[in-house]
Formats: C-alpha cells, sequence, structure tokens
C-alpha cells in the first residue's frame, strides 16, 4: 500500500498506510465539542511552554514565538477566524497545527514531555473550575434574593404541610429559609467538588511520566491548581470530578425541582398562595384564561437530564481498566450539558426568586383549615399537667367534633371544649390562634417569626462573608 498524503497530515500520521476512513474521522473526532474548552487549552499549553523554557528544554525564541503564535490563535478563535477541522480530530490537534502553521517549527516542540492525555485532562479540570466559579456566584446570588424574600415575611403565614395535608401553620419566610439550607449544602458541596479537581494532572503524559526533566510544581502553580496530582496513571484516567460534579449537580436540580413544584402548585388556583410576573409565565393557544408556570415546570424536568448525566458518566467509567481509554471523550457532551442546565436553571431561579408575590391573605386563610393548631391544643393540655398520649386522645375527640359541627377548634365553645377536658380555660383561644401557635415555636429553627428574622440574618452574613 503506498503511503497517503492524507495520513501525513495527522499530527500522528507516521506510522499510517492508508488515510483514515472517512467515517472514523468523524467517528473519532470531538472537536465539534471540545472546541469549548480551547481557552483552557491554550492557558495549559502556555503554562507548559513556559516551564518547558525554565528548563533549558525550549530556547527562550522557542518559547517567544509559541507565546506570539498562541496568542494569534486564541484571538483567531475569539473572532471566529479559526478554521476549525474534523481531520485534526480534537481541540488539542486544532490548535496544535494551527500553532505551527503559523510560526513552524517552533510550535512542533510544543508537545515535548507531554500527551494528549494529561493535556485534556488538564484542559477539562482548568475548564470545570471556571465554571464552578460561576455557578458558585449565581447559586449566591440565588440565595440573596431568597434570604431577603424570607426576611419581608418573616411573619406571613401560611399553611405547614406533612403529606401535603395541613399540619401546622408556619411563616412564609421560615419555608423559603428551608430552601436556603438546601442551596446552603448545595453551595458546600460544590466547593468540596472544586476543592477535590482542583490539582494538575499535567506532565503525567500519557501515562507513565516523562523523560524529561519537568517542574509539575511550576505549571501547577501558574494554572492556579493548589498542587500536581501524585500518580501519573490516575492522573490521565481520573474522571471522578466530572461524576462528582454531576452528582453535586444532580442534587442542586433536585431540590431546584422541589421547590418548582411548590411554586407550581402555589400558583395554581386552588393554592393560590403566590403570583409569578407575566414575565416568567406563558399563555396557552387554545385556553385563553391560562398564566402558566413554565419557568419552573422546566426547571423541574430539566433536573431529570442531569440525573441522567449522572449515570453515563458512572457507566462510562464502570470497569474501565488503566488508564486512559478513548471512551473518557465520551465525558464532555454529559458534563457540558449538566454546567449548562444547572447554570440556566439557577439563573432563572435567581431571577425569579425575588419577584415572587406572596398572596398573605390567601395563606392565612389555608393556615386556619383543617385544625391546624390541633398540636397547640395538646401542648397546651400537657401544660396544665396531662400526660401527652392523654392529650392527644382528647384533642383528637374535640376535632372530631369540630368536624362534625363543620367548624374550627377555635369555633367551638368553651363549655363544649371543656366537656373534653376541664383542664380547658378561656386562655385556650389564644392558644389556637395562628400568630399563637407560630409565636409559641420560638427556639433555635422554630418557626416563630422574631426566630426567622435571626436566622435570615446570620444566612445572609454566612453568604455576604465568602464572596
Ligand atoms: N479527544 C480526546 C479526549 O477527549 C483527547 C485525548 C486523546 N488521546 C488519545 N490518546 N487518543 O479524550
Amino acid at each position: 500500500m503506498s503511503k497517503n498524503t492524507d495520513s501525513e497530515n495527522k499530527l500522528w500520521g507516521g506510522r499510517f498506510n492508508e488515510p483514515t476512513d472517512a467515517f472514523v474521522e468523524r467517528f473519532t473526532a470531538s472537536e465539534s465539542f471540545d472546541r469549548r474548552m480551547a481557552e483552557q487549552d491554550i492557558r495549559g499549553s502556555l503554562a507548559h511552554a513556559k516551564m518547558l523554557c525554565d528548563q533549558g528544554i525550549l530556547s527562550a525564541d522557542e518559547l517567544k514565538s509559541i507565546e506570539t503564535g498562541l496568542a494569534q490563535v486564541k484571538s483567531d478563535i475569539e473572532s471566529g477566524n479559526f478554521e476549525w477541522s474534523v481531520s485534526r480530530e480534537d481541540v488539542h490537534m486544532n490548535i496544535e497545527a494551527a500553532l505551527t502553521a503559523i510560526i513552524g517549527d517552533a510550535g512542533k516542540k510544543l508537545h515535548t514531555g507531554r500527551s494528549r492525555n494529561d493535556q485534556v485532562a488538564t484542559d477539562i479540570r482548568l475548564w470545570l473550575r471556571d465554571q464552578t466559579d460561576s455557578i458558585a456566584a449565581e447559586l449566591s446570588r440565588l440565595q440573596l434574593g431568597l434570604i431577603e424574600l424570607a426576611s419581608n415575611n418573616a411573619g406571613t403565614i401560611m399553611p405547614g404541610f406533612t403529606h401535603l395535608q395541613s399540619a401546622q401553620p408556619v411563616t412564609f419566610g421560615h419555608h423559603l429559609l428551608a430552601w436556603n439550607e438546601m442551596l446552603e449544602r448545595d453551595y458546600a458541596r460544590l466547593q468540596d467538588c472544586r476543592a477535590r479537581l482542583n490539582q494538575s494532572p499535567l506532565g503525567a503524559a500519557a501515562l507513565a511520566g516523562t523523560t524529561y526533566p519537568i517542574d509539575r510544581n511550576q505549571t501547577a502553580k501558574e494554572l492556579g491548581f493548589d498542587a500536581p496530582t501524585r500518580n501519573s496513571l490516575d492522573s490521565v484516567s481520573d474522571r471522578d470530578f466530572a461524576i462528582e460534579f454531576c452528582s453535586v449537580a444532580s442534587i442542586c436540580l433536585m431540590h431546584l425541582s422541589r421547590m418548582s413544584e411548590e411554586l407550581i402548585l402555589w400558583t395554581s388556583s386552588q393554592f393560590d398562595f403566590i403570583d409569578l410576573p407575566d414575565r416568567f409565565c406563558t399563555g396557552s393557544s387554545i385556553m385563553p384564561q391560562k398564566k402558566n408556570p413554565d419557568v419552573p415546570e422546566l426547571v423541574r424536568g430539566k433536573s431529570g437530564r442531569v440525573f441522567g448525566h449522572l449515570i453515563s458518566l458512572l457507566t462510562l467509567m464502570k470497569s474501565q481498566p488503566l488508564a486512559y481509554n478513548k471512551d473518557n471523550q465520551e465525558d464532555k457532551e454529559p458534563l457540558f450539558d449538566a454546567v449548562d442546565t444547572l447554570s440556566d436553571c439557577l439563573r432563572a431561579f435567581a431571577d425569579m426568586i425575588p419577584v415572587i408575590q406572596p398572596k398573605s391573605d390567601n395563606m392565612r386563610k389555608a393556615a386556619a383549615l383543617g385544625f391546624s393548631t390541633a398540636t397547640d391544643l395538646a401542648d397546651y393540655l400537657v401544660r396544665k399537667g396531662l400526660p401527652f398520649r392523654d392529650a392527644h386522645e382528647v384533642v383528637g375527640s374535640a376535632v372530631a367534633s369540630a368536624i362534625e359541627a363543620n367548624c374550627g377548634l377555635e369555633e367551638l365553645s368553651l363549655e363544649k371544649l371543656q366537656g373534653f377536658s376541664g383542664l380547658i380555660d378561656q386562655d385556650v383561644f389564644e392558644v389556637l390562634t395562628l400568630e399563637g401557635s407560630v409565636n409559641a415555636r420560638d427556639h433555635l429553627g422554630g418557626t416563630a417569626p422574631a426566630q426567622v428574622s435571626k436566622a435570615a440574618e446570620s444566612a445572609l452574613k454566612l453568604v455576604q462573608s465568602r464572596s
């Protein structure tokens, strides 16, 4: 077979005797999606080249020319003048080939002491670190909006639910701060993930390290990594950080899906607890009266695709032998989409939460339904000396009688109530009010408005302290 000119064009073409099959070329290429990491790829190359020069492996002139050439490539990419080529397979070889086309032989020396295996591992970590930082900022913005809304509604009474049945009155502020707790843990998980991914695989080369006297500490430092990774085989094969990110993203989106579900319920005419501004809703093409909460519905729906990406990545890595395998090229699309989806959903929420309009009268009315202060009556009897189990029984009978009379507990007469227990007195009516109920839960983590205001204040301090 004659040597094919096309294969000579490949940066790895030397040992090949025929051109790559056209379908295989397209099938094995990743440039259409990994070009998203071009900026990080160039950053990594600059750090590598500088280190090679400091170690005497490249001359100062060669470094200068690589720097100038990469700056040119970067600006071509940014301005849309870069010609991406599927025959160059991926972002790494597209950039390297373009560099060599611009600066000649010095470009061919850039790949000394490195492989695409440590290069890609470095690029994804740099890319994901950048994304993690923007996601963290968006998450904080959402939290700030949530905390402010909570603080403004520290005393707004709404029904609290268990089993989606009226349980006890709570405040709207307390409910919102429960959401904030979920997000606070998501923030902490994101930072944990960032700390573990922030290690430099550069220098692991193909799998075993390199014969050149490289300085891995220098490149790690230059790229803002906390340290170099410790084992070259692990460095080129590890994608835990991407799995961990998808897991963090999944948990966060699971939280957003729960909030979405509640927003959807609350905007229904059956609940009618809040109003969402028109700009976050859409209409129906057939039913003129409809105003649909599309944004929370989509966030609820989108959570599913990120759970899918987590499972994709776990399945991708399952049973892979050390070290690098081409399978790993499949890590990018799920990871990229997980990042995009989480960013968009956080943005939607951060924009929407501050403009939610609570309908406090409706919430209050709903809170009064379903004998929501029955536990308060039981606690009242306990304070008067009755064992809790007996109090539970007494209140159960009072509720049954109120159901029969089709009225609230507080609407039963004192005589009627005293028929259930002689311990009941006129002061019971204060206990049966919604305010009495929430104000009584006045301890750390409780729903009393005073506690909610305090909790909102410390939640705000926590978010502000990390900027
Ligand atoms: N495009 C590849 C990836 O995403 C880069 C590394 C390729 N390495 C190799 N030996 N083929 O994983």
